[in-house]
């Protein structure tokens, strides 16, 4: 199995908007209304808004391929584009998804570790990242890999206000 994660390019951006609108969609549209789920994903995946995330100097998205098969990604933030925190001690990861066809291969493990090693290559002490605390199969992963629960903020989905847990892991110099 060949396995390549690498940076998403500027004229990658169809593919990033689609992939990142589906696994949202799959992982979600169960747990919430399709209104708040239409809602939401009209606007977070907006594509000038994906496309202004993209150009942000302080934002990176990788995507992972196995056999050449796009099977997630990861969007990472250092300050001043962190959606909470902003220190500069730290960097967010602030989405990681794998295709519900590709979980549970370890894909998920390899994507959370290539933000810690450019955690660790820029210097940073820690990694931090919000999730729902209804999305218990991540908060399993996120434990898993190391993460633990410090804080929690509010999350807006559409018109309605999500709580989340903040996790973080200390890296190991
Ligand atoms: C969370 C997610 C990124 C994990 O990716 P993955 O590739 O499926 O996970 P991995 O195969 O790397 O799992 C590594 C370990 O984490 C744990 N784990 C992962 N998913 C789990 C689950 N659903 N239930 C329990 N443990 C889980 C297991 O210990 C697993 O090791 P094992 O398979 O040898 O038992 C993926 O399931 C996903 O995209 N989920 C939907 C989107 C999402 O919720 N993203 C996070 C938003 S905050």
């Amino acid at each position: 199995m060949n396995i390549l994660i690498r940076l998403c390019e500027p004229n990658e951006i169809q593919i990033l908007r689609d992939l990142a609108c589906k696994t949202y969609d799959e992982s979600f549209r169960a747990l919430n209304t399709p209104e708040t789920m239409d809602a939401y994903l009209q606007e977070a995946f907006d594509l000038e808004k994906v496309r202004a995330e993209l150009a942000n100097p302080h934002s990176w998205f990788y995507f992972l391929f196995t056999d050449d098969m796009l099977a997630g990604y990861i969007k990472i933030n250092q300050t001043p584009a962190q959606t909470d925190i902003n220190d500069e001690q730290s960097l967010e990861l602030e989405r990681i998804y794998v295709k519900r066809a590709f979980k549970r291969r370890g894909f998920g493990k390899l994507l959370i570790e290539h933000a810690e090693k450019i955690a660790k290559s820029m210097g940073k002490q820690y990694v931090w990242l919000g999730v729902w605390e209804k999305n218990s199969a991540a908060i399993v992963f996120y434990k898993e890999m190391g993460y633990e629960v410090f804080d929690r903020h509010t999350f807006r989905m559409g018109e309605e206000l999500q709580s989340d847990l903040v996790m973080k892991k200390i890296l190991k110099p």
